[in-house]
This record gives structure tokens, sequence and C-alpha cells, in this order.
């Protein structure tokens, strides 16, 4: 299948959130991408109303794509949770409620699993590059693991203390940032786009 490819210049990474600005920067540092942050623009962050991960990355770097005119980039991601039908999913960070409180949110999980056997689990992250012309490239990564309760570690973010990768015995949050970066959902989507679109 034949991709579009970025040929340089601007590119809008469509988050406000410093660190996933921070992480995306370092990532295309090898490119020729002037990256600059929706929030540094003040662009106005779209409401995320898609059901899935892919649709919710369109339209937040279609929204930016076009009030910039300039090639945008936006992630969506979360936990998908086998036994909770993909829950919290695209309601990973909702469920941390307005507080972002993600004890809360880890303990929704483990009281909503009850006694069900089933502890796999997979986060996600959909990877979208959108042209002012409408245009999308979007590729989805994916990490399984097990959720592990009582929640363990101190690294990382959101519900990286209860999940620990297929192949390890320590969850996210007990992990070298490093070594979560190099296998995680993101890393995978990234490999993915990449590929596609960059080299
Ligand atoms: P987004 O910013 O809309 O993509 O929100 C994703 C939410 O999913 C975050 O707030 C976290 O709750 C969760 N999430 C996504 N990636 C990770 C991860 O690598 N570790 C832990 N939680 C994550």
């Amino acid at each position: 299948m034949s991709h579009r490819h970025f040929d340089g210049g601007r590119l809008i990474v469509a988050s406000h959130n410093p660190g996933k600005v921070r992480e995306i920067k370092e990532l295309l540092t090898p490119f020729q991408a002037d990256v600059i942050s929706a929030g540094d623009l003040d662009l106005p962050e779209p409401e995320e109303t898609g059901l899935t991960f892919t649709a919710n990355a369109e339209l937040k770097a279609l929204a930016a794509a076009q009030e910039a005119n300039a090639v945008a980039l936006a992630d969506d991601s979360g936990l998908a949770v086998t036994a909770l039908d993909g829950a919290p999913g695209i309601y990973s960070a909702r469920w941390a409620g307005p507080d972002k409180d993600f004890d809360l949110a880890m303990r929704k999980i483990e009281s909503e699993l009850g006694e069900k056997p089933d502890r796999t689990a997979k986060f996600v992250c959909a990877l979208t590059l959108a042209w002012p012309d409408g245009h999308c490239e979007t590729f989805e990564g994916t990490v399984s693991g097990l959720l592990t309760f009582p929640a363990r570690g101190d690294k990382g973010f959101g519900y990286d203390p209860i999940f620990t990768p297929d192949g390890h015995d320590i969850t996210f949050a007990e992990m070298d940032p490093d070594k979560k970066h190099g296998m995680s959902h993101r890393a995978d989507a990234f490999s993915k786009l990449v590929a596609a679109c960059f080299a």
C-alpha cells in the first residue's frame, strides 16, 4: 500500500500536553521537521467525540492541520481490558475524573473485574498524520500484558502501576522509562508511522 510521505517543513503536534510534545519531538529529531505544538500556536482543543482511538486521533490531527494549514500529528491512547469488553478504552483519561486521580481509576478497574479470571489487557495508541486537504495516515500500536493488583511502582503515569507487559515480571511503573518507551504501544505506532511516512 502506498502512503503519503511527509516532505519536511512545519509539523504541528496536536497536543496541549507538554510531556507528549517533548516525547514526539525527540522521536522526530532525525527527520527534517520543524516541530511546533498546538499549545504554542494557541489552537483550540477539539472535543474527543470519536468512538474509537483512530477516530479521535484523526479528528484531533485534522482539526489542527486545517486550523494551522500545515501537516499535523495527533495520538489517542488508552488501556483496553479484555474482561471489561475493552473498557476503559477511549475513556481511559475520563475514568480518572476531573482530578486526574489514577488511583481511583485503577481501583475502579479492580472492582469491576471482581472475580473475573481473565486478567489480560492491552495499551493501544492510534497515531494520525493529517494534511490540510483532509488526507490522513493512521497507524495503531499495541502492547499486551496482564493486570496486576495491588498496583506496583512509582515511575510512568496513568495505569502503568497495574500493567505488566508480556514477557516481563515487573509493571510499567517499575520499569526504567527508556525500556518502557522502547516497547510501548506508542513506540509500536511510531515505528509504523516512521516506516510509512518519514523513512
Ligand atoms: P489521551 O491523552 O487522550 O491519549 O489519554 C490517554 C489516557 O490513557 C491517559 O490519560 C492514561 O490514562 C492512559 N494511557 C495512555 N498511555 C498510557 C501509558 O503508556 N501508561 C499508562 N497509561 C496510559
